[in-house]
């Protein structure tokens, strides 16, 4: 395996989007930032560069950095933030994903602007490709979200008025809001084709706050892979993808030489919400030979579920299987150890004497605790022995039994507790944790992600889970691999892993305004005997706070 060394410079750069021009926070300038590219099992040094006025962090979604929380990057968990004018290096190790991932900010809503993919091949000299034709080119399709307004401001005032976010005014696909938006035609994503040829697309939903739905006209998608890891193909027309969550799919050049729409738009379950209705849209471009025609000056655009159609959406979900099979074995953790049971919630405080709009101020929580960051990171906090930075009394099931989704659920359960609460699990502990979404304030999907680890995702379903029924049809055969799960409003997903990495991991909802909210925790997991059962030592510069 190889190191490979990157500079990223966070650095303020102006760009133009629907006709107007403002600062935002980049990497070396660009936006979205830079694709990095590596090999299975490959170690990248990255040498972040804070030039910009706003402290910052960068996180490598869905990198399991085996022993090392220390270069994992969520702000106050594993860090304390890089602050202008500081440097961190960060080793960013690969052990066994294989195909998309991604990096983003984990500091406020700074990821808005601040994402870019990670392109992860076979390693080939080990003599395993990939599970299906090698393709003629790969393209990572990034999707995510621009506000007009700086999204420092825009975050900013979110805090104070205790409400819902502005949503934002446009989706984009690799940094392009396409068509559809004020002047933005001659600038949308074209992506060139051959004709009779096999592109794989790397999508990554980077928005901060929806699910989406995207689908290319006249073509079908086979989806092969999911989180950094294989799936058993599929074909399907459109496809559903949490924030956080990647999507490998085969795209066919199979069509008439010409040009067709790719668009993405919002999925939303809650009720009452302001949704986005609009549309992202890129163009996928064929190269004309001599024997084509001019190409109709208004392409079509593909079918997409209506923003609130649950069932399309978990029947996309639903469909992704682990390969499981011989060169990709699964190892699902069959008796365990560690049973959890996780609410997900949104809820509300009192808005007492602060500024908030209204008596309430919203928010969000794990079994009944809202969680707040300490103002110095967890991780050191355990590895030094600090007291008081953390407490470890995050519950393994919800203070109280009730009937989770019911319509009239006791207003006092409305009102969680503050705390900054970890689960510590043992090494090598087999752990399921059943995501729990309540009907407490609002019900809504909740894109759940844990650092540190992919788990399998062995069920899932509409209302309360049954201890009893539920495990009966859990898939134990070939469930599909993932970092990030969306738990189907007023549902349920059960997911297990073996807690096989020490350290400190975060894990939240992916919908930003649920993560500043408290819909978080923390697990600890401990160390084991032995030197490869240990966390690395910290690196000789960690910032401080
Ligand atoms: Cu994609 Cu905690 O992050
Ligand atoms: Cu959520």
């Amino acid at each position: 395996a190889l190191v490979r060394r990157h500079t990223f410079v966070v650095e303020n750069t102006p760009y133009t989007r629907l006709c107007s021009t403002k600062n935002i926070l980049t990497v070396n300038g660009q936006f979205p930032g830079p694709t990095l590219y590596v090999n299975k099992g490959d170690t990248m040094i990255v040498d972040v560069y804070n030039k910009a006025n706003y402290n910052i962090t960068i996180h490598w979604h869905g990198v399991k950095q085996p022993r090392n929380p220390w270069s994992d990057g969520p702000e106050y968990i594993t860090q304390c933030p890089i602050r202008s004018g500081e440097r961190f290096s960060q080793k960013i190790i690969l052990s066994d994903e294989e195909g998309t991932l991604w990096w983003h900010a984990h500091s406020d809503w700074s990821r808005a602007t601040v994402h870019g993919a990670v392109v992860i091949y076979p390693n080939h000299s080990k003599g395993s490709g990939y599970p299906f034709p090698k393709p003629h080119a790969d393209v990572p399709i990034i999707f995510s979200e621009w506000w007009k307004k700086d999204i420092v401001e825009v975050y900013n005032e979110f805090r104070r008025t205790g409400i819902d976010p502005n949503i934002s005014d446009a989706y984009t696909i690799n940094g392009q809001p396409g068509h559809l938006y004020p002047c933005s035609k001659s600038d949308t994503y074209k992506l060139t084709v051959d004709q009779d040829k096999t592109y794989l697309l790397r999508l990554i939903n980077a928005a901060v706050e929806d699910i989406l739905f995207f689908a290319i006209a006249n073509h079908q998608l086979t989806v092969v892979g999911t989180d950094g890891s294989y799936t058993k193909p599929f074909k399907t027309d459109y496809i559903t993808i949490s924030p956080g969550q990647t999507i490998d799919v085969l795209l066919q050049t199979n069509q008439p030489p010409s040009h067709y729409y790719m668009a993405a738009r919002v999925y939303s379950s809650a009720d009452g919400v302001d949704f986005d209705n609009t549309t992202t849209t890129a163009l996928l471009q064929y190269n004309i030979g001599n024997n084509s025609t001019t190409p109709p000056s208004n392409p079509t655009l593909p079918y997409l579920p209506f923003y609130n159609d649950t069932k399309a959406s978990v029947n996309f979900t639903g469909k992704l299987r682990s390969l499981a099979n011989e060169d990709h074995p699964i190892h699902v953790p069959v008796n365990i150890s560690s049973k959890l049971i996780f609410t997900v919630s949104v809820n509300t405080f009192p808005c007492a004497n602060d500024s908030c709009l209204g008596p309430t101020r919203l928010s969000a929580s794990m079994n009944n605790i809202s969680f707040s960051l300490p103002s110095t990171d967890i991780l050191k906090a355990y590895y030094n022995n600090i007291s008081g930075v953390y407490g470890s009394q995050f519950p393994s099931k919800p203070p109280l039994v009730f009937n989770f989704t019911a319509e009239d659920p006791p207003t006092y359960l409305n009102t969680p507790k503050k705390g900054t609460e970890v689960k510590v699990v043992k090494y090598n502990s087999t752990v399921e944790i059943v995501l729990q979404g309540t009907n407490l304030l609002a019900g809504t999907d909740h894109p759940m992600h844990l650092h540190g680890y992919s788990f399998y995702v062995v069920g899932w379903g509409f209302g309360n889970f049954d201890k009893e029924k539920d495990p009966l049809g859990y898939n134990l055969v070939d469930p599909p691999l993932q970092n990030t799960i969306a738990v189907p409003k007023n549902g349920w997903a059960a997911i297990r892993f073996k807690a096989s990495n020490p350290g400190v991991w975060f894990m939240h909802c992916h919908l930003d305004r649920h993560q500043t909210w408290g819909m978080d925790m923390a697990f600890i997991v401990k160390n084991g005997q032995g030197p490869d059962a240990q966390m690395l030592p910290p690196p000789s510069y960690m910032p401080s706070c």
